[in-house]
């Protein structure tokens, strides 16, 4: 408690300390409250994006390439696999907000004559690849407050969809405090601070802090996965064997983009240097940019399937990974009511993912085939759906 306190104090938070909360309800507080990444709140001050550096188009391996030397990089991946030195992470801690479900994302039903929950489809997907290396991959699953117990549930009644139990490890995210605009901690509850999960950027520190990788000490590489690709390859040997040979810190799995104005995160160098780069990020000039061959020069389409190196992921822990802030409308106790504010009244914090590529110093560019392994689910129709997705499902050969 006395932690806790002084963490509070030094983050300007020490108005959470002086309310009239019961015995119970401050116990509750303080249980909560060690769950909280409350360092955030310093970052205030770097309120805006910080401005980026030169932008240059990062090599990489195409689909011929790859298919080139296929059965070496499947052979070494395989080896990795067998020797325990890969794990899964999947990351479903997000709030799937676009899809409008209440339930996990991960619990939705694809089916159409019979159930196909997307939690079934990644772990049959993951399956197939451990069948072939007749050796499991531990598989740890990140959820959040908000979702852990459904998750949980869901997965036990479904037996892990034949995965072994034993190998299926959960963790839960940090959370990170929701502030007003002067920087204090709002009341949700009596006792409860406004708290939203921080993240995907948290994934590798939430999984330390939880010991959720000690049961595993011989990994090397983490496979860190998103819940809503239902086409993809998990534990991919082929990904694996290239990376590893290559020599680099991480790989991320990427698809040429359909058409210049593409909504999805571009793999790219910044001042040399490996980084993500959001669509609005490219000029219009650069989004157009051809090679001699004519295809788009910032074509590399991130899948938000990457493999990180497990020796550099504790190097750089200690390292600061960039905190977006973002004005939300953020539901508050007033004279004890929960009030839903209809302007923005204050700040959430959230890392990404896609600023740990950088971080991490070099990055293979692994190119798949969009066709059969990028069916993002986002929202229910229209672009990266339901509806797309099961199109996509069906044209490889799975029956909804
Ligand atoms: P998205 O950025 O698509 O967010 O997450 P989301 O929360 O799933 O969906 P919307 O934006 O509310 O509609 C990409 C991946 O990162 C995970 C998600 O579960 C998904 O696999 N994620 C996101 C987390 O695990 N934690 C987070 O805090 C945010």
């Amino acid at each position: 408690m006395e932690e806790i306190e002084r963490t509070l104090r030094k983050y300007g938070q020490g108005h959470l300390l002086e309310s009239d909360l019961t015995e119970g309800e401050k116990k509750a507080f303080f249980e909560l409250a060690e769950r909280v990444d409350w360092s955030v709140i310093a970052r205030l001050g770097e309120r805006g994006e910080a401005p980026r550096g030169e932008i240059t188009p990062i090599g990489g391996l195409g689909i011929e390439e790859i298919e080139g030397h296929r059965e070496e990089f499947m052979a070494r991946g395989i080896a990795a696999i067998r020797a325990g030195e890969v794990a899964a992470v999947l990351l479903a801690g997000g709030q799937g907000t676009r899809l409008g479900s209440d339930a996990p994302k991960g619990c939705y039903d694809l089916g159409i004559t019979h159930p196909l929950y997307i939690f079934e489809q990644l772990i049959r997907n993951l399956t197939e690849v451990t069948d072939l290396a007749g050796a499991y991959v531990p598989l740890l699953i990140m959820t959040s407050e908000k979702n852990d117990a459904a998750t949980r549930a869901f997965l036990k009644e479904h037996a892990y969809f034949g995965y072994p139990e034993a190998y299926v490890r959960f963790f839960i995210q940090d959370m990170a405090p929701c502030v007003d605009f002067s920087g204090k901690a709002i009341w949700e509850a009596r006792g409860v601070p406004a708290l939203s999960p921080n993240g995907n950027g948290g994934w590798y520190s939430s999984m330390v802090r939880a010991h959720a990788d000690e049961d595993f000490p011989d990994v090397k590489w983490y496979n860190v996965f998103a819940v809503d690709n239902v086409l993809q390859r998990i534990a991919d040997p082929a990904f694996l064997g290239a990376t590893i040979s290559s020599g680099m810190m991480c790989g991320s799995k990427v698809v040429s983009k359909a058409y210049p104005e593409e909504r999805v995160g571009v793999l790219c160098l910044e001042d040399g240097l490996p980084s993500v780069i959001e669509y609005y990020e490219l000029t219009p000039e650069m989004a157009n940019r051809r090679d001699g061959d004519g295809k788009l020069v910032f074509r590399q389409g991130v899948t938000l399937n990457y493999l990180f190196r497990a020796d550099r992921l504790r190097e750089i822990a200690e390292r600061e990974i960039p905190v977006h802030i973002a004005k939300k409308k953020i539901p508050c106790l007033k004279d004890g009511v929960l009030v839903k504010p209809d302007t923005e009244n204050g700040y959430k914090f959230e890392t990404l993912i896609l600023d740990m590529v950088h971080l991490m110093g070099s990055c293979l560019s692994f190119e798949v085939v969009r066709e059969h392994e990028f069916a993002p689910i986002k929202n229910r129709t229209g672009v990266d759906s339901v509806e797309s997705a099961r199109e996509l499902l069906k044209k490889n050969g799975v029956t909804l």
